[in-house]
């Protein structure tokens, strides 16, 4: 006669590994939103306002950006881990401002800087600054 741990063994490890999926997509959505927040905090732009107006104003064209489809540009550098960098284009400290103020005006740090200032606004760099802090 089976015994009882015998008989329930693969519907426990199903709710096992069922309930371990759950968790870790649930913990993926929240260390997302958890990202989002501290990037909206930080800058007070909106992440999620950032894809359009990166398209408008060709940042993809010069730069590979996650989460852009499309966004795969070569003459700038990749616009990827952007809370960990100490500099923003290599001359100014990485701060909220600083890095809004070069996606608005390279040229006010960084004079020969080929980055073109592109006309965005301080509002919409914002929300572009908020996209790439939540990376
Ligand atoms: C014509 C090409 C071009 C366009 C368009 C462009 N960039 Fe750049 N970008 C560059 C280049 C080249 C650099 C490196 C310049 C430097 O270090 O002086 C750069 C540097 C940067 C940096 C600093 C990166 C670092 O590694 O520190 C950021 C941030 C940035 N760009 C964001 C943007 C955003 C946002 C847009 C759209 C509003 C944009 N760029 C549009 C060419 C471009």
């Amino acid at each position: 006669m089976p015994s009882a741990l015998s008989r329930y063994r693969w519907p426990i490890l199903g709710a096992v590994v069922v309930t371990a999926s759950a968790t870790a997509v649930a913990m993926t959505w929240s260390s997302q939103q958890q990202s989002q927040a501290v990037a909206r905090a930080m800058t007070g732009g909106d992440p999620s306002r950032a894809p359009d107006i990166i398209r408008r104003y060709g940042c993809a064209g010069c730069h590979t950006i996650p989460g852009i489809p499309g966004g795969d540009g070569q003459v700038g550098g990749p616009l990827t881990n952007i809370k960990h960098r100490v500099y923003v284009g290599g001359v100014v400290p990485n701060s909220p401002d600083n890095l809004v103020r070069w996606i608005v005006s390279p040229q006010t740090f960084s004079p020969r800087s080929a980055m073109p200032a592109t006309g965005i606004s301080e509002a919409d760099a914002r929300h572009v600054a908020s996209f790439l802090y939540a990376q």
